[in-house]
């Protein structure tokens, strides 16, 4: 009897293990919106070149860039790494490059022309592929850059006279009110970076359920966050600089 009910314990302690395995496993790859980040090229330049890397912007590029389309959710940062197996191909997007090159370019010189997108897709285009229209390397990346010209950041910014310039700082507060209505009245996540002693725009976070329908980054629970926490590192007088593309 004794023996009996040990064997039934053990039984039914595998069984729980096995299906908070494949609980587990089904759970890990799953996701509840995409966060889109747009970013500035100067400002990461700025960064990346502080952290002693070769940094480069190309002549055609003359406006915001992507930065990434990341699958966020879960109750840690969001899936990333989904299939280490589907590796980047740069075939399979033979037909975006010059898009790519101009829109998502690879600003980190000291890394080969595929480096930032095969990054961008192993870490979070594979764990994309659930979604019909990011349903592979092609769609996905192609969906990168359709969402970019739907939300051209930087046509809305000179629409409310925000223009780079190297000399003038705007207001967060004031470029947040502006934008917002013209984006479904969802506001975004703007963030900046303290280079120098002075705040800079960095970048902008936009976020979509997985049918491309605009929504807040606003997580609605603490277990729907964001793959990209921002942290509230704007400065505290709202006070920003916007400065103009540096090709050198
Ligand atoms: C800029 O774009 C043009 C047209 O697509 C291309 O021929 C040229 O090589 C590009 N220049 C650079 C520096 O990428
Ligand atoms: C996939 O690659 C990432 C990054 O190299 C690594 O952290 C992760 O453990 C790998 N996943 C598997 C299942 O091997
Ligand atoms: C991972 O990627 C490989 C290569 O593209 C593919 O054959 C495989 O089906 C993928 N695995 C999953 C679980 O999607
Ligand atoms: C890469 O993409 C091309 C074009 O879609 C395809 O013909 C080729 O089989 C792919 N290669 C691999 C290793 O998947
Ligand atoms: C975005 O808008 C700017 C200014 O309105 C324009 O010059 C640029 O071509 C647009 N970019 C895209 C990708 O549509
Ligand atoms: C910005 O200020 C510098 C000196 O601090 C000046 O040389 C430059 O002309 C100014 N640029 C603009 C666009 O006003
Ligand atoms: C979050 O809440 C909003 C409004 O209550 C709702 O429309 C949206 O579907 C929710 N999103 C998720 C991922 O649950």
């Amino acid at each position: 009897m004794m023996i009996f009910l040990k064997i039934c314990i053990l039984v039914v302690t595998l069984s729980l293990a096995v299906l908070q395995l494949a609980h587990c496993k089904t759970k890990s790859n799953e996701f509840d919106f995409f966060a889109f980040k747009q970013a500035w090229p100067t400002v990461i330049c700025f960064k990346y070149r502080s952290e002693g890397h070769k940094c480069h912007i190309s002549r055609n590029v003359t406006g915001w860039t992507i930065h990434g389309l990341w699958p966020s959710a879960g109750s840690s940062k969001g899936p990333i790494f989904c299939n280490n197996s589907s590796k980047f191909n740069e075939s399979a997007v033979e037909k975006l490059l010059p898009d790519l090159d101009v829109y998502w370019p690879n600003l980190h010189s000291d890394t080969v022309r595929d480096g930032f997108w095969e990054h961008e897709w192993s870490k979070h285009g594979t764990c994309a592929v659930s979604v019909k229209e990011t349903g592979n390397e092609y769609l996905y990346f192609k969906k990168g850059l359709d969402l970019f010209q739907m939300i051209n950041f930087t046509g809305i910014l000179t629409d409310i006279g925000v223009i780079p310039d190297d000399n003038k700082t705007y207001d967060v507060l004031n470029i947040l009110n502006k934008i917002t209505p013209r984006l479904n009245g969802i506001e975004p996540r703007l963030s900046c970076y303290n280079y120098k002693e002075e705040f800079y725009l960095t970048s902008v976070l936009i976020c979509f359920s997985k049918q491309f329908e605009m929504r807040s980054c606003t997580p609605n629970s603490t277990d729907d966050r964001l793959y990209f926490q921002f942290d509230n590192d704007c400065p505290a007088d709202h006070k920003v600089k916007y400065p103009t593309i540096r090709y050198d």
